[in-house]
């Protein structure tokens, strides 16, 4: 067959098969090219999804007719005026949105100049260029497109319902809007309004979190931590949420590159490096991050859509992210999402309806002295050490392992607390006094003005893992000998895994060696765990490690490591804590940076304020 030279509508075709994708891809280019003509409102509406109309309306500088002409030609573009692709500080630069859209759909763009008189109409229907007639219209430009994909029948065919489609839009357009609080977006379906948002004026954190509150949440807002960082040039700013305040994708996880909204992966991942410490692996925190950087230090011309790009030294940005969002939520502490408390009180309210009353009023009665009569239990113990008792005395000074419990504090708790509620010094601290144990589980603590109700092993782990980090961080993690080795029987795949690695667990305070082909020995473990289930931790390492494969640089593997370690020598739910060592966990959590959250994002206290307390007893 003979090489030929392709129509320029199967051109633009072909173009338009990577430019407009679907309809959301198309309100991408339309809203984009609005913002580049610098509108200050932009008007969105879909109707069937976006297949019979996308409208969009902006008041930026529109076009003349000789313009008009030149925009729905392909490659031509008013926005690179030295033929320079490194300095390109607009939003598009390729010049082929409208030709593309003008190949396979029904185009019509409508136009007028702030300074003319007059608008100017232009249509373009699969590929088949009009001439420019007049119209009415007032400053700026709409771009109508109809009957999207008739030129170009087999796309329709991938066309999702109209509520996905439109919801694709909405997504699109959210994005945008963040990214540019200074201008007011609407959308709608043709029958409801989904995004109405006004152009916010001030400065630029206080617009924008305002705009974020808008669409990610008020819970974003109440739960988010500000960034801005800058390193080497480049600036980090934006919010990251605290990690109780989790989802189960990473939709939610809003990145921005020079105000242009991305998709990429190097970012995610260094998201994902931020949070590790915080979350599971399918849990996904909320952000919105904007990074901005010289021009030429990053190629916005590497992706179809934009949606990715490429950082000249991507090790910075990332470093810059991890660093950033990781200082951040340290300075939080032990905060934990203010969600946690609402949906605790939301739980404790009463229902309304005679029956719901009936059964809180049951249930009340018989579970208040039963919780009573266990605290009470707590306090009449005995303060000698529980845990030296179940667990064979292994553990000096009987303390939680990892928890320092000083015996002068042990005394002085001890008679704290046999003078009952009389302790306003523990009760002056965040966390207040222990007062109870509830379910073998829960510690109960009176604050000031609250209750404040601890996950003894969420809180426990987390505290472990802490240290372990910190000891690994100075002198390495202290190891304690098992008094018999323990053979731990595996896979091969598995036994050598572990083997392999043996380097890297000693540093953890982990001595292992390959015992044959499928076993391993364990020799000491760490000091922080006591005592542990020697063959479980083993096993479960060997997933981890199997999970973690080559991907991750070994220090973040070793901070994994940690996790799983932690979660073993952690208390137990079910163990019976005495007064001193639950006074110790609280003044532990106080003390240690992220204790407001297990290991998996989940937290570890909730806190409920007398005031909200009172409310629900009708006493507000
Ligand atoms: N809403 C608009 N307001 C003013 N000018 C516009 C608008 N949309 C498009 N244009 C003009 O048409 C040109 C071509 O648009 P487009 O095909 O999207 O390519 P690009 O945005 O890459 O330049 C733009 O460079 C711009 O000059
Ligand atoms: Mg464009």
């Amino acid at each position: 067959m003979p090489i030929r030279r392709l129509p320029e509508t199967l051109v633009n075709q072909i173009a338009a098969g990577e430019v407009v994708e679907r309809p959301a891809a198309a309100v991408k280019e339309l809203v984009e090219n609005a913002l580049d003509a610098g509108a200050r409102h932009i008007d969105v509406v879909l109707r069937d999804g976006g297949r019979a109309l996308i409208a969009v309306t902006d008041d930026g500088c529109g076009m003349t007719p000789e313009e008009l002409v030149l925009a729905v030609e392909r490659h031509a573009t008013s926005k690179l005026p030295d033929d320079d692709l490194v300095h390109i500080s607009s939003l598009g630069f390729r010049g082929e949105a409208l030709p593309s859209i003008g190949a396979v759909a029904r185009l019509t763009v409508t136009s007028r100049p702030a300074e003319a008189e007059e608008a100017w109409a232009l249509t373009v229907e699969g590929g088949k260029l009009g001439r420019p007639q007049p119209a009415a219209h007032p400053k700026g430009t709409r771009v109508e497109v109809r009957d999207l994909f008739f030129a170009t029948p087999a796309r329709l065919k991938f066309l999702k319902t109209a509520r996905t489609e439109v919801s694709h839009a909405q997504d699109t357009v959210n994005r945008l809007a963040m990214a540019h609080p200074q201008v007011g977006f609407t959308l709608s379906d043709g029958e409801r309004k989904l995004i109405g948002l006004a152009p916010a004026e001030g400065e630029l954190f206080e617009v924008r979190l305002k705009r974020l509150s808008a669409l990610m949440g008020r819970d974003f807002a109440d739960n988010a931590l500000a960034i801005d960082a800058e390193r080497e040039g480049i600036r980090l700013t934006g919010y990251v949420g605290l990690p109780t305040l989790n989802r189960g994708n990473a939709q939610h996880q809003y990145l921005f590159v020079n105000g242009r909204p991305v998709r990429d992966k190097l970012l995610y991942g260094a998201i994902r490096g931020a949070y590790q410490d915080f979350l599971a692996r399918d849990r996904h925190p909320l952000v919105a991050l904007f990074v901005e950087l010289p021009p030429e230090q990053v190629d916005v011309n590497v992706h179809p859509a934009k949606a990715e790009v490429r950082f000249r030294d991507p090790g910075l940005v990332r470093g810059l992210i991890v660093s950033a969002s990781k200082h951040a939520l340290a300075q939080a502490g032990h905060r934990a999402s203010t969600t946690v408390s609402e949906t605790a009180l939301g739980a404790f309210r009463p229902q309304s309806g005679p029956a719901a009353y009936q059964g809180n009023w049951g249930g009340a009665r018989t579970s208040l002295p039963r919780g009573l009569a266990e605290a009470t239990a707590t306090y009449a113990a005995p303060l000698h050490n529980t845990w030296g008792q179940q667990f064979g005395g292994q553990q000096a000074g009987g303390q939680l392992p990892g928890l320092d419990t000083a015996p002068a504090a042990v005394a002085a708790s001890a008679q704290a607390l046999a003078r009952e509620a009389a302790e306003p010094e523990a009760e002056a601290f965040p966390l207040g006094a222990a007062r109870a144990q509830l379910h073998g589980t829960y510690v109960v603590a009176q604050t000031a003005d609250g209750i404040v109700i601890v996950d003894q092993h969420a809180a426990h782990e987390r505290l472990v893992y802490e240290r372990m980090k910190q000891q690994l961080g100075e002198s390495g993690v202290k190891r304690q000998m098992l008094l018999l080795p323990e053979v731990v029987e595996l896979e091969e795949s598995a036994a050598a895994r572990i083997a392999e690695r043996s380097g890297e667990l000693e540093e953890l305070g982990l001595v292992v060696e390959a015992f044959g082909p499928g076993a391993v020995v364990v020799r000491e473990v760490p000091a922080l765990l006591g005592e542990v289930d020697v063959a479980g931790l083993i096993r479960d390492l060997a997933d981890e490690l199997a999970e973690l494969g080559e991907a991750l640089a070994l220090r973040e593997r070793l901070e994994h490591v940690c996790g799983t370690l932690a979660c073993h020598g952690s208390v137990r739910a079910g163990r019976r804590l005495n007064a001193e060592e639950m006074n110790a966990l609280l003044r532990q959590m106080e003390a240690t940076p992220h204790s407001g959250q297990c290991n998996h994002g989940r937290p570890t206290y909730v806190e409920l304020k007398l005031a909200d307390i009172e409310k629900l007893f009708g006493r507000r």
